[in-house]
């Protein structure tokens, strides 16, 4: 192996530590426990176990949360009415609504209506948008992007100059990780299924970051030596040595990727648990902007 492991659970780790000395030194100081309010419409497993990981992260880093699980035939209106009612309650600084929402209901609306104050998901439109513009800062970053910006920097790799590649245009990971190329200086491009020549693009990227949700998608003759390769894929591959018959593994694939690579993230291990540290840096901002 050549490459430089980056280990995601050691420094999302590290950002829990400090969020949660800087909640400790707030509530000694007699201000508000930051809260966060989390949102989930329906019974989508995977939904859940993020929500509850995220509520967790919330008691455990001495936050408060509230949690609203509404039914999957819900109607927009009734969310909407939930939306606005947290937008204006006092005890809630952030709100999270679990994506995907079931199809009957307007994201776009939704999240639009989300308090720019509270937007510790940074999904609403102003947010995003700010963060398109030059000179412009968004309140939030959406927060698995602000996680492979972290790792990337809090690894030393430079990304000013530095030839970017994105794999995927997703609006949770790959379009704001490439707005935040873009502000850090990187030259950017975005891939997508209908791009040609894809190793011939991968091969010239300095910093890879990989978010199409295919397994071991990425070889290792695609990478450039040296490269950082930032793998946001989770995906469940068949695995008979495993007792639950799977095990996970990213978009990249990692054994071949890590004998090229300079730096790579592993999965699990390496973005995953930063999604949550990021957000709970958001929770606490959003109690800091609006105190
Ligand atoms: N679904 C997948 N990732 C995310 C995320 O970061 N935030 C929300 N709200 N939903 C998601």
């Amino acid at each position: 192996m050549t490459a430089q492991l980056i280990d995601g659970k050691a420094i999302a780790q590290q950002v829990r530590e400090q969020v949660a000395a800087e909640v400790a030194r707030r509530t000694a100081a007699g201000k508000s426990r930051p809260t966060l309010a989390t949102v989930l419409v329906g019974d989508r497993v995977d939904s859940a176990t993020y929500v509850r990981a995220k509520r967790k992260a919330c008691e455990e880093l001495g936050m408060g949360s509230v949690h609203h699980h509404l039914p999957a035939d819900v109607s927009q209106e009734e969310l909407e009415k939930l939306i606005k009612s947290l937008n204006r309650s006092k005890k809630v600084n952030g709100i999270l609504v679990q994506l995907p929402l079931p199809a009957h209901l307007d994201e776009e609306r939704i999240l639009s209506l989300i308090s720019i104050e509270k937007d510790v998901d940074g999904f609403s439109p102003l947010n995003i948008g700010r963060l398109a513009q030059k000179g412009r800062e968004p309140l939030f970053v959406p927060c698995t992007p602000f996680g492979c910006i972290y790792l990337l920097e809090q690894s030393g790799v430079k990304i000013e100059g530095a030839n970017a590649v994105v794999l995927g245009r997703s609006n949770i990971v790959g379009m704001p990780a490439a707005l935040l190329l873009i502000g850090k200086n990187a030259t950017v491009t975005v891939c997508h299924s209908r791009t040609r020549d894809l190793p011939g693009v991968v091969r010239q990227a300095d910093i890879l970051i990989a978010a199409i949700g295919k397994a071991e998608f990425v070889r290792g003759e695609w990478i450039k030596p040296g490269a950082a390769v930032i793998d946001v894929g989770i995906n469940s591959k068949p695995d008979e040595t495993k007792k639950s018959g799977y095990r996970l593994v990213g978009d990249v694939n990692f054994d071949e990727a890590k004998e090229v690579a300079g730096w790579i993230t592993p999965v699990p291990g390496g973005v995953g648990p930063m999604t949550i540290a990021m957000l709970m840096k958001n929770t606490l901002r959003a109690a800091e902007i609006q105190q």
